[in-house]
C-alpha cells in the first residue's frame, strides 16, 4: 500500500450536477509525502474543484480517488476529516473564539501547540495583541479580522490538526510577500512529513515545488518540476511571464 496521506487521482472526470460539459477530465496523478504537489493554471481552469473533491466536497464522475490507496468511498468521513486539512479559497472563520475556531479538527491538542500552530502561520503576534487572546471573539464569518489574518488564522487550525495531508487553495494570496515568505518557510518543518498539495497564482511561491501540474479547462496539460516546465510547456511559460 502507498503511504498513508498519499493522494492518487486516477483518471479522474468530474462534472457540477446538472451541467453539460465536464470542468474535470482525466486527472491523474499521485501527491506523496514529503513531496510539494502544486496546481497552477488560469482562472476557471478547474484547481479548487479538483481539491475540493479529495475532502468529498463533491464525488468524481468517473475514475477514482485514493488517500494512503484506500478508495475515498471506502475511508469514511471520519478518517477523511482526521487525515485531511485543506484551507480554502475563501477561509472561513466560526462565530465563537479564536481557540475554537483552532480546535476545529484538534478538540484534545494542548494550548501550547494551539500557540505553536499559530506562530508557524505567523499569526501569534495579532492573536497576542488583540484583547482575551485566544477567548477573543470571532463574529461569524470572521468579518472582524483582516482578510490575511483570517486566512493565518485557517493556516493555522490547518496545522493544529496535524494531518497527513494538507491541501492550500491560493491560501497565501492575501499576505504580503514578506510574511508569505515567512510562513512558507516556517511550514516547511512541520509539513515535511505530509503531502502538500497547493494550488498557486504567483508561480514565483511554487518553484521549488516537487512536481508542478498545469491545468487547463480542467486538463492536465503539462506535468514537472519548475525548470522542466520552462522548458516544455508554453502553457506553463505564459503564466510565468502574465
Ligand atoms: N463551477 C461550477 N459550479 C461551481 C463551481 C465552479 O460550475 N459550484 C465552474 C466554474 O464556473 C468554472 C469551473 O467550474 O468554469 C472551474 O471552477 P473552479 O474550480 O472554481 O476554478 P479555479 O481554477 O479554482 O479558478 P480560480 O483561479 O478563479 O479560483
Ligand atoms: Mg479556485
Amino acid at each position: 500500500l502507498p503511504e498513508p496521506g498519499t493522494v492518487e487521482f486516477k483518471d479522474v472526470t468530474f462534472g457540477y450536477p446538472g451541467a453539460e460539459a465536464p470542468v474535470l477530465s482525466n486527472i491523474s496523478f499521485t501527491a506523496k509525502p514529503g513531496q510539494t504537489t502544486a496546481i497552477i493554471g488560469s482562472t476557471g481552469a478547474g484547481k479548487t474543484t479538483l481539491l475540493n473533491l479529495i475532502p468529498r466536497l463533491y464525488d468524481a464522475t468517473e475514475g477514482e480517488i485514493l488517500i494512503g490507496g484506500v478508495p475515498l468511498k471506502e475511508l469514511g468521513r471520519e478518517a477523511i476529516s482526521q487525515n485531511i486539512s485543506a484551507v480554502p479559497q475563501r477561509p472561513y472563520l466560526f462565530s465563537g473564539t479564536i481557540e475554537s475556531n483552532l480546535r476545529f479538527g484538534a478538540q484534545d491538542a494542548e494550548e501550547e501547540e494551539l500557540w505553536e500552530a499559530l506562530r508557524i502561520a505567523q499569526a501569534d503576534g495579532f492573536v497576542s495583541e488583540r484583547e482575551g487572546q485566544l477567548e477573543s471573539k470571532i463574529s461569524q464569518g470572521g468579518t472582524n479580522v483582516s482578510g490575511g489574518q483570517r486566512q493565518r488564522l485557517c493556516i493555522a487550525r490547518a496545522l493544529a490538526a496535524k494531518p497527513k495531508t494538507y491541501l492550500f487553495d491560493d491560501s497565501f494570496s492575501a499576505l504580503d510577500v514578506s510574511t508569505d515568505a515567512k510562513l512558507r518557510a516556517a511550514l516547511v518543518e512541520p509539513t515535511k512529513d505530509a503531502a502538500v498539495i497547493i494550488v498557486a497564482q504567483r508561480v514565483s511561491t511554487i518553484t521549488d515545488a516537487d512536481q508542478i501540474l498545469v491545468l487547463d479547462h480542467g486538463e492536465i496539460v503539462a506535468r514537472g518540476t519548475h525548470e522542466e516546465l520552462l522548458e516544455s510547456s508554453e502553457t506553463y511559460q505564459e503564466i510565468v511571464t502574465s
